[in-house]
């Protein structure tokens, strides 16, 4: 079956590459489609093989995509089979995209899920109450998103290739909001965007960037609400933070 103009446009958004016979002008009558499960970005790899007398039209990487087209690629991504077999949906982030502020979380929870957005269950209301404190709020100068776009079943950690699999679209969230100041909420995130496994405890306080841009580590919410004698140490985390975005 021929695809339409709009298939194309879709799957090419997709990130889902089409494969169209050498010295065709449209291409529809032969295209097939394939999706390269271990990379997310959907372009064919280098050295992929191309079926004979077809050639390779490639989509373009996550790092060229807007914001729309980022938004379609993270909603059609499978590369984690498992977390994709199971989410209600993709959980792209939320927020101003000029933000000076971006928080980073570990991954959607159930709530999250069923709702499309992060930080949306206790732990989120706790942190739209850490924003309030520093006079800020969800979606004014702040931009909130998740190392992992989906959520891992019962809540478990996120694996490293998970992490792995979805860093590209977080890198290209940063990049578009270019914010002054990261803050990460909890140890997943601390130790995924940092490359270290030291303990939250060591990370915490210690002069951190991230892609040239300062961050800084604090507890994760959920954390907070287990051991809310801790809240102190987060709130002085963020004052921190504030000095940094003034300074920078
Ligand atoms: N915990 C997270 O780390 N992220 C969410 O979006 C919700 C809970």
């Amino acid at each position: 079956m021929p695809l339409t103009q709009r298939q194309r446009e879709v799957l090419h958004e997709m990130g889902i590459p089409l494969w169209v016979r050498r010295g065709s002008i449209r291409g529809d009558t032969m295209a097939s489609v394939s999706h390269t499960r271990s990379e997310p970005e959907g372009a064919p790899q280098a050295g992929a093989p191309v079926p004979e007398g077809l050639s390779a039209v490639a989509s373009p990487s996550v790092a060229e995509l807007d914001w729309d087209a980022l938004r379609t690629r993270v909603a059609g991504c499978v590369a984690c089979t498992e977390l994709a077999s199971r989410r209600t949906q993709t959980v792209f982030g939320v927020g101003d995209r000029d933000a000076d502020w971006l928080f980073i979380g570990e991954a959607p929870g159930a709530e999250e899920d069923r709702r499309g957005e992060p930080f949306v269950g206790r732990a989120g209301q706790l942190l739209d109450n850490m924003l309030a404190a520093l006079d800020l709020a969800r979606g004014e100068n702040v931009y909130i998103a998740n190392i992992l776009k989906c959520r891992p079943p019962g809540n478990r950690d996120p694996r490293p290739d998970e992490m792995a699999a979805c860093r590209p679209f977080l890198d290209r969230q940063i990049a578009l909001i270019a914010p002054r100041v990261v803050v990460a909420l909890g140890r997943v995130a601390a130790q995924a965007l940092l490359a270290s496994e030291a303990p939250l405890g060591r990370l915490r306080g210690g002069d951190h960037t991230y892609g040239g841009i300062p961050l800084v580590v604090t507890y994760h919410p959920a954390y907070l609400l287990r051991s809310p004698a801790e809240k102190a140490k987060a709130w002085n985390d963020l004052l921190r933070a504030r000095k940094l975005m003034l300074r920078s």
